[in-house]
């Protein structure tokens, strides 16, 4: 396998992270961010501790100078970016109800998941050579066929967005052949999945790493545990 060079976001910890680990055990060159710096250094170290390189950028989603300084500095130092995964998300606890939600949480949840991505993407697709790769961290809440469960509305609405932002991204960069995918990484033992959830963060970043790896041409769906699934 040719070494890639590969972005992930909100990967100081959770989901992120492991996915970060996976690609650089495999020999990848990845460059893992977090908005906030210290805990992104902190992150490193720990990987550096298991014997694995990786890169380190500052990266805040949601404020437009951050990524806008992120894509200055990949362009620098690697030139281009052949895998994107836009990983980083919010869940809040104040997102109980959408009728009864104050409208500020629905829309930070918005930003964070979904238009944030977009505002990644559209900084960074111009570095992405064709045939490259561009992963969206979704959820099974973010299902437009499996039934409603009733928890975090809006962070589910955020999700069913982004899939809907990955389809219409897919068929733009169809032309550059340029594959944009969704996946749900499953419930996963993390800061924002809890103690309770059934899956290691290894079963959450699989189909990430897989995506990011395998030599499939799929693009525009959503993948569970290696499948397209339904949206
Ligand atoms: N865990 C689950 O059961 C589950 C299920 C389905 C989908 N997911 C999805 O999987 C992804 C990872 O979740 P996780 O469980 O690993 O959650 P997590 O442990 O809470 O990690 C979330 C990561 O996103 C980062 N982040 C949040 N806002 C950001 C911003 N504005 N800019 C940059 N980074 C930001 C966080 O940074 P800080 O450390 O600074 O907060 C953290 O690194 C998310 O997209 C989530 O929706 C998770």
């Amino acid at each position: 396998m040719r070494a890639k060079i590969i972005l992930v976001t909100g990967s100081n910890k959770g989901i992120g992270l492991e996915i970060v680990r996976q690609l650089a055990q495999q020999g990848n060159e990845v460059i893992l961010t977090a908005r906030d710096e210290k805990k992104g250094l902190e992150a490193q170290n720990k990987l550096k501790a298991e014997k694995l390189t990786v890169h380190f950028i500052q990266l805040d989603i949601t404020n437009q100078e951050s990524i806008q300084h992120a894509f200055n500095q990949v362009k620098s130092e690697f030139g281009k970016l052949d895998v994107l995964i836009n990983n980083a998300a919010v869940l809040l606890k104040e997102d109980q109800s959408l009728l009864r939600n104050d409208a500020a949480v629905f829309e930070k949840t918005l930003h964070a998941n979904a238009f944030a991505q977009l505002a990644v993407t559209k900084q960074f697709y111009s570095i992405i050579p064709n045939g490259g790769r561009i992963i969206m961290t979704s959820s099974g809440g973010g299902s437009m066929s499996d039934p409603v469960g009733g928890w975090s509305p809006a962070y589910c609405v955020s999700k069913s967005l982004l899939g809907a932002i990955t389809r219409h991204l897919a068929h733009e960069l169809s032309n550059r052949n340029i594959s944009v995918n969704a996946f749900d990484p499953g419930w996963v033992k993390t800061d924002m999945g809890g103690n309770s959830a059934p899956r290691s963060v290894a079963q959450g970043a699989d189909t990430a790493v897989w995506l990011a790896t395998n030599e499939g041409t799929a693009t525009g769906k959503f993948f569970r545990d290696r499948k397209a699934i339904a949206w």
